[in-house]
């Protein structure tokens, strides 16, 4: 049964915050009177015993992705219930008896418990077995959370918590959650074990897996960071009916890119099921993680460290010079989603194949009119805001100041058809202008 230890009781600056952003329900047992050993989880025991495997009779089987690492590989698990069956999948790739569950505090109210109770159910089931001590750090949400004043907060209270090389650190949200957890693992004690546990659509499809991880700079996004591989990801298609809407339809941007960019198949099948995908049908959502994470798998095996300057890792960026220029010139945080910026970014790259000869016409307006279909935006007029679309001129700016730029020369990933495409550095200003123009920029 859990059981809190004292050892870890939170003190100092970062811990007053983490205390602040404590759900009320973990330190005031009575609210939730019908869990009360789940008051105060900020450290909790369970047991370390063998995996309580799947029941096939109550437990559905979850899709698994391999992916192939340098250094080792791991399998991404998709799926309902993941959550609920957590301990008997996290378990086994525990080495030590602690793990250190980073979560933000939109998440943590919504699915801690649940992960938490699995441990609790796993320690009854085995209650021989060795325990487990489970920590909590709770961050708040949102990108800012990306920084390295929250980076420092964090590993002050992971450090305090008594860590060795064995503790492993478990990432409970989205991909800001994901890659700072990762960044934290990364580098606390030169690395720890990791798990990456995605509650958003974008992180189960993308951030989750790959193994890039880090921080916001003031001089840029994701410009502090390490690759750093995790044993495990349990995407769990739960999680994913708690998220807002927009953001699930946000992440549902980045699977029609990883179609476009490199998997015609996964294209068709989004033609096909991108509506139920963006209505939330958990089955559909599971499957569409699966084929997402099978090509990103395909494409991170092949270039781990991002070191193929033309095909490999660089194809994922498919629509992302656009996107990140509208992102970039939109200063307020949650105004404009990447996903609906990669969104509008992949009309533009089929606009630009287009001018470019390497699309037709009919291939652009297939892609535009599924996007538009799931309630993606296609033109700069529709993106959300009401602050107008920046100026070509100030996108062109950004543009050229990207980082995959190189002497002040915006790079594009140019598709090639509709699942093949190519990183181009050939792409002149008078191309990218037309393309804005005829995306709605003025
Ligand atoms: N490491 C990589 O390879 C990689 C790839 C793509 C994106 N990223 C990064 O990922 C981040 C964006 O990730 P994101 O879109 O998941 O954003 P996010 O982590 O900020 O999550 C979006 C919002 O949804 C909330 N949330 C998360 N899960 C929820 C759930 N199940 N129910 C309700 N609310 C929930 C979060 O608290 C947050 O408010 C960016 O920082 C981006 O740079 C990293
Ligand atoms: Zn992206």
């Amino acid at each position: 049964m859990g059981k809190r230890r004292s050892t870890c009781q939170p003190r100092g600056g970062w811990n007053r915050s983490w205390q602040r952003f404590w759900p009320s329900w973990l330190t005031t047992p009575s609210c939730h009177p019908c869990r009360p050993s789940l008051a105060r989880l900020d450290t909790f025991e369970t047991t370390l015993g063998p995996p309580a495997m799947n029941n096939p009779s109550t437990a559905q089987q979850p899709l698994c992705v391999h992916v192939k690492g340098l250094a080792a590989d791991y399998d991404i698990l998709t799926g309902q219930g993941l959550l609920q069956r957590g301990a008997e999948h996290i378990i086994p790739h525990m080495k030590g008896g602690h793990g250190v569950i980073i979560t933000d505090e939109n998440v943590a109210p919504l699915h801690l418990e649940t992960l938490l109770e699995s441990f609790q159910a796993h320690a009854k089931a085995h209650p021989k077995a060795k325990p487990v001590r489970l920590d909590v750090l709770t961050v708040p949400a949102g990108e800012r959370s990306k920084s390295l004043s929250r980076y420092g907060h964090v590993m002050d209270s992971l450090l305090a918590l008594g860590i060795d090389r064995r503790t492993t650190i478990l990432a409970l949200g989205g991909g800001v959650v994901g890659d700072l957890a990762g960044f934290v693992a990364a580098t606390a004690l030169r690395g720890l074990p990791f798990i990456q546990l995605p509650t958003t659509l974008l992180s189960q499809v993308d951030s989750s897996v790959g193994g890039k991880t880090g921080l916001n700079a003031a001089a840029g996004k994701n410009l502090i960071g390490a690759f750093w591989q995790p044993q495990l990801v349990l995407a769990d298609s739960d999680t994913l009916a708690t998220l807002p809407e927009r953001e699930l339809k946000a992440g549902y941007g980045e699977i029609v890119k990883s179609g476009l960019a490199g998997d015609k198949a996964l294209f068709e099948w989004c033609e096909a099921n991108g509506a139920g995908v963006v209505a939330g049908d958990p089955t559909l959502l599971a499957e569409a993680v699966r084929r997402t994470c099978t090509f990103k798998a395909r494409i991170v095996s092949a270039d781990e460290h991002e070191r193929n300057e033309t095909t490999g890792r660089a194809l994922l960026n498919l629509g992302h010079t656009f996107g990140h220029a509208f992102e970039t010139a939109q200063h307020h945080e949650g105004a404009l989603l990447h996903g609906e910026a990669v969104a509008l970014g992949l009309c533009q790259a089929m606009a630009l194949a287009v001018l470019r000869g390497s699309a037709t016409e009919e291939e652009k307006q297939r892609v535009t009119r599924h996007l538009a279909q799931t309630g993606l935006p296609t033109t700069a007029q529709e993106l959300p805001g009401d602050h107008g679309a920046p100026s070509i001129e100030v996108l062109l700016h950004h543009m050229t100041r990207d980082k995959k730029a190189r002497d002040g020369k915006a790079a594009f990933v140019v598709p090639h058809g509709l699942g093949a495409s190519q990183l181009e550095r050939t792409v002149t200003t008078a191309e990218i202008r037309q393309v804005l123009l005829a995306t709605g920029c003025a």
